[in-house]
């Protein structure tokens, strides 16, 4: 892809001396197109979907419905109505977990490389009996579906639910989703996928996956903070009760009772950010200009320069599998002899590089490991070139040379 010319939208990589970003794992960064339709949102077109029928309510419904649209055909969903706009994928997690009725008993099966959003949610539901299943990765850190398919028979027909990370923030690390979609509905069990790091870097198709509810951020993924979306198969989300309710959410109400409409405005209580809406809109515009899986290679061109260029450095460990195809744009680097933090700051104040140190909200992960301080993570975006690759390598091999030297 010509990574000159996609470099060009982004205004905070054509200041004058530009950082090196790696810490897009977290969040990207957005396009000038995404930050006009945010600032036109507010200049001239104020006002409120889905109630006001004036000319600007009625523009904002529209463009509602057509991001709606754009949403779901970025994740490959047939029916626009089955996306929900969430604040972020923490939030479409959360009504997931809080808005089913749990039973005493019932088994929802994650993996042990989940992101804090899909396992503290699970844990909050204990108090109704719901007991959570981790599976452990195997030595390499892939899935191991056999564990996997081993604990849902073990669960047998207590197991309710599947809620698994499509690709880990920790490490990169795909989980076979359509395999695993498989044999947890052999079992009658949903499947919710977290689609956090998947669907900004990569081809979805819902249908393909074989899941039933999948939640991503719009942060990760050009987008503005605060714009999220749940992606869910109709049956299931009209079973679900929304966790936030109130203003658009309801079809009639007394003083007494309610009956709520039908998705995707019974989970979407309130006012809605519509701002964000309107930069959803040009960022799935701006994406839907490229290949997908051209973004994807080039997150991993970088990430390969990255890690075949720190992991003979001494102290350092990659986490993951050794090939960088398998990691996406992620290199995880636990840092043996090393303060992670302290490498962190320095990787900005020596040669301008953004990385994120830390445990990326992966606690249970590190926990498990008795690894205290994390790991330092840089992680690419198709804005990413070679040159920032080798940046990032320089940069931490004089860093790491530097502080070993000094002990
Ligand atoms: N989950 C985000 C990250 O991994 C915040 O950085």
């Amino acid at each position: 892809m010509d990574v000159a010319g996609f470099r060009e939208l982004f205004p905070p990589l054509m200041d004058e001396n530009p950082p090196v970003y790696l810490d897009n794992a977290c969040m990207t960064l957005r396009p000038q197109g995404v930050i006009q339709a945010v600032q036109d949102y507010y200049a001239r077109n104020p006002s409120c979907a889905g109630r006001s029928v004036h000319r600007w309510g009625m523009s904002i419904s529209q463009t509602v419905t057509r991001t709606r649209r754009k949403l779901a055909d970025h994740i490959g969903a047939v029916h626009a109505r089955e996306v929900i706009f969430t604040p972020n994928a923490t939030h479409s997690i959360n009504q997931v977990a809080a808005g089913r009725k749990w039973e005493s008993g019932d088994v929802v099966i994650t993996s042990d490389r989940e992101h804090n959003s899909n396992l503290v949610p699970w844990l909050q539901q204990s108090p109704s009996g719901l007991k959570l299943q981790t599976v452990k990765s195997r030595a390499d850190n892939s899935f191991d579906i056999e564990a996997f398919e081993a604990a849902c028979a073990e669960a047998g027909d207590s197991l309710k639910l599947v809620s698994l990370v499509h690709v880990g923030n920790l490490d990169g690390v795909e989980i076979p989703i359509a395999d695993a979609s498989k044999i947890a509905h052999d079992y009658g069990a949903i499947v919710h996928v977290d689609g956090a790091q998947s669907a900004p870097h990569m081809p979805i198709n819902v249908e393909e996956l074989g899941c039933d509810l999948f939640s991503f951020s719009l942060h990760k993924m050009l987008g503005p903070t605060g714009v999220g979306a749940l992606w869910g198969r109709e049956e299931v989300l009209e079973s679900l009760e929304p966790i936030s309710a109130g203003g658009g959410t309801v079809e009639a109400a007394t003083a007494e009772q309610y009956t709520l409409r039908s998705i995707p405005d019974r989970l979407e209580g309130g006012l809605g950010h519509y701002a964000g809406i309107c930069g959803t809109e040009a960022a799935l515009d701006l994406l839907s200009n490229y290949d997908m899986r051209d973004l994807a290679e080039q997150e991993v061109r970088v990430n390969r320069i990255m890690s075949d260029g720190v992991r003979h450095l001494p102290g350092v460990e990659i986490i993951g599998p050794e090939d960088a195809g398998k990691r996406g744009g992620i290199c995880s680097i636990l840092l043996n002899n090393l303060d992670v933090q302290n490498v962190g700051i320095l990787m900005d104040e020596v040669g301008g590089v953004f990385v994120r140190s830390g445990l990326h909200c992966v606690n249970q992960w590190f926990e498990a490991r008795g690894i205290a301080q994390g790991s330092l993570r840089a992680s690419a975006y198709a804005y990413n070139t070679e040159e920032e690759a080798k940046c990032f390598v320089d940069t931490f091999t004089e860093i790491v040379d530097g502080l070993t030297e000094a002990k």
